[in-house]
């Protein structure tokens, strides 16, 4: 009955009555903190839902989920819905009034274009690599790196203490003639030049200010190029809805290798 408490917060009476038998999905986000509260949005770079046809949004929603469509916000946002919450949410947003008033809801994303991540100076002496991972869709591999306090809060279990520090290096693979990676001894592929750097780092309230459909805990995320300056255009409620549903591993994808080599 979770879902339905969210949605009485953001939603009116009137809306509520509607979506109570329409939204069905627990971990639904809500889309009003991007899209407004009234299905108008309040920002530019988000479209308005409201009073689109039901079948063009469900077609949408479909097309981000199987990535037809691409926008990485609603790729990882519309990949957790199922078959029926893309019904739901197509029919309520369809219906709601074209005219409505442009309102933000108490999900705001204002703070998700803002992170307080700043790039640790000299992790590449301080800290330490427990993962790679070859990627084979966009032909790079990535480092991952953990600060000390991450390993030893890994090591007592549980969630990552305050001041874990996360640094995922994204490098470019070497291509071989066919333009396919070209792997290394170790299984690995050989990298040809660094792309740039992602980021999460846990501070205590740096979760306050989040919409709590995408909140992962207290982590803030940022990307930063090859430079160590922020990557312009990049917008933290991605990274947060893609890494949200990892709540059992402190909303890691690398808990598991991080856990291994904190124990060794
Ligand atoms: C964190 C911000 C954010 C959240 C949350 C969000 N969206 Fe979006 N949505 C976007 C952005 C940005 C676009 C524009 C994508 C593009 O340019 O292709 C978009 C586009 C869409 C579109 C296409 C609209 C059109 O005119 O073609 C639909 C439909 C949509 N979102 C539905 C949803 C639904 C339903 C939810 C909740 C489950 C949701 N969105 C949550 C940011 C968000
Ligand atoms: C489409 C889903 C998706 C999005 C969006 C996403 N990530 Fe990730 N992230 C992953 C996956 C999957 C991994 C595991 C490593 C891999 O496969 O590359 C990962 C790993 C990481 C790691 C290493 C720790 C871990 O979880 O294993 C960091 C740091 C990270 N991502 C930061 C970011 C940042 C910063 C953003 C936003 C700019 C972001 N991610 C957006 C899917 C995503």
């Amino acid at each position: 009955m979770k879902k339905y408490l969210l949605l009485a917060s953001i939603l009116t009476s009137a809306q509520f009555t509607l979506a109570q038998d329409s939204i069905g999905h627990e971990d639904a986000i809500a889309c009003t903190a991007c899209h407004g509260l009234n299905g108008i949005s309040t920002a530019d770079n988000f479209p308005n839902l409201a009073g689109q046809g039901e079948a063009y949004l469900a077609n949408q929603l479909i097309a981000f989920k199987e990535g037809s469509r691409k926008n990485t916000l609603m790729n990882a946002i519309a990949e957790h819905l199922s078959d029926d919450d893309i019904s739901a949410l197509a029919k309520f947003f369809s219906t709601l009034p074209i005219d409505g008033e442009a309102q933000t809801s108490e999900f705001s994303t204002v703070t998700l274009d803002q992170t307080r991540v700043k790039f640790p100076t000299d992790y590449e002496n301080t800290f330490t690599q427990y993962s790679t991972v070859n990627r084979a869709d966009n032909k790079q591999v990535r480092y991952i790196y953990a600060n000390d306090i991450a390993l030893a809060g890994a090591k007592d279990g549980g969630a990552l203490p305050d001041g874990s520090v996360i640094v995922m290096v994204v490098n470019k693979a070497k291509l071989d003639t066919n333009g396919e990676p070209i792997v290394g001894a170790d299984g690995y592929y050989e990298k040809e030049s660094l792309a740039g750097y992602g980021l999460m780092e846990k501070a205590s309230g740096w979760g306050d200010d989040i919409p709590v459909t995408l909140r992962n805990s207290d982590w803030n995320y940022a990307f930063f190029t090859a430079d160590k300056t922020h990557k312009e255009g990049i917008n933290q409620a991605a990274c947060l809805a893609c890494h949200r549903p990892l709540e059992s591993g402190d909303f890691m994808f690398s808990a598991e290798a991080l856990r291994t080599a904190a124990a060794n």
